[in-house]
């Protein structure tokens, strides 16, 4: 069987196509990046118009890359949220349509689930159940995953995304967009301690996060004292990597389980995965990430979700609606 996955929810194009019998078999991906740069964030209404602009080149492009006829393509899996509402409906809409036209089954995704199975993608895959931590730009969430589907929220973030968190930051410290990567980059050249840091909710008994008042509190240093930004950037960053690591730990103790699963943007972060590594092997427990390319958002993580879903038992709907869920 083979599934066309469309993504749009935010500032990435991205389509693939994912064959049950050979895998991931084309991909193609686009960045708004340099858009939005002059900026300084995603601009929604310039999103939808790229993701339009782009999405059927890129389309005809993963065929052609795959060597397969579009009649071979036997479902359509679309991210339908959550997301930015004119941007989830490009993916929505070209699904539902090429679905219509083709006769197949298309899929709703939610965009966390792609991110949440990403990892199944990799040459040596985790078995399930895992406990799977998902930072991205929108969402940080540890889960209890015991199959595709089954999921139960241990813990989240009470206000911030740790992504949204890096991003916030590297805006008040003047940093280019998209800041998150670039302050992990500064972080990389300065050291953690020489400024001090809360680690919000370290102790705080549960599995919740919350990352605003770091921002508010990187925001307090800068106006007070004379730091060198590598500094900041490094003690910023050790701040979020500690909390990270310590609950996800306490998520694993709690369940009992031995397997540890990271996605969404913020997984790229090296710091995050050294610490992580590290602390997993002493205990004799395992981590497992998304290969790099797609730790952040694209077609394939779709592709792969609708893939398993079809095998699930899930069937499209026949009536081709276009709808899409910005707050799913
Ligand atoms: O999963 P993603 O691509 O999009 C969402 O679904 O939100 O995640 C994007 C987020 C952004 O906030 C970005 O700053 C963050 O991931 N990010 C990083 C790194 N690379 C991306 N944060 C910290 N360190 C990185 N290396
Ligand atoms: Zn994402």
């Amino acid at each position: 069987m083979i599934v066309l996955g469309l993504e749009s929810s935010c500032d990435e194009t991205g389509v693939a196509l994912y064959d049950t019998e050979r895998g991931l078999i084309a991909q193609q991906l686009h960045s708004q990046i340099d858009l939005h740069a002059a900026y300084g964030g995603v601009v929604p209404e310039l999103a939808s118009r790229d993701h339009v602009r782009r999405m059927p080149a890129l389309i005809r492009q993963t065929v052609a890359e795959a060597g397969v006829p579009m009649s071979a393509i036997d479902a359509v899996a679309y991210t339908a949220g959550p997301g930015l509402a004119g941007a989830l409906l490009i993916a929505a809409g070209t699904g539902q349509a090429l679905a219509a036209a083709l006769g197949i089954p298309a899929l709703p995704i939610h965009h966390l689930e792609g991110h949440l199975l990403s990892p199944l993608l990799a040459d040596e895959p985790p078995s399930f159940p895992f406990v799977a931590l998902l930072v991205s730009g929108g969402h940080t969430q540890l889960m209890r995953v015991d199959g595709v589907g089954r999921y139960a929220l241990l813990g989240e973030s009470v206000d911030d995304a740790a992504g949204e968190a890096f991003d916030k930051t590297a805006k008040l410290m003047g940093l280019d967009y998209p800041g998150g990567p670039v302050l992990a980059r500064l972080a990389d050249q300065g050291t953690a301690g020489r400024v001090k840091l809360p680690r919000p909710m370290l102790h705080s008994g549960d599995l919740n996060f919350s990352f605003s008042g770091l921002k508010t509190a990187v925001m307090t240093q800068l106006r007070n004292g004379s730091h060198a930004p590598a500094d900041m950037a490094a003690e910023f960053q050790a701040a979020v990597v500690d909390v990270l690591v310590a609950k996800s730990l306490a998520a694993l103790k709690q369940t009992g389980l031995s397997r540890l699963v990271v996605a969404g943007g913020v997984g790229a972060n090296q710091s995050l995965r050294e610490r992580l590594n590290e602390a997993v092997t002493r205990r004799r427990q395992r981590v497992y990430y998304p290969e790099p390319a797609l730790c952040t958002d694209n077609g394939a993580m779709i592709a792969f979700a609708g893939a398993l879903r079809l095998a699930e038992g899930q069937r499209g709907s026949e009536t081709h609606v276009v709808s899409v869920r910005p707050r799913w």
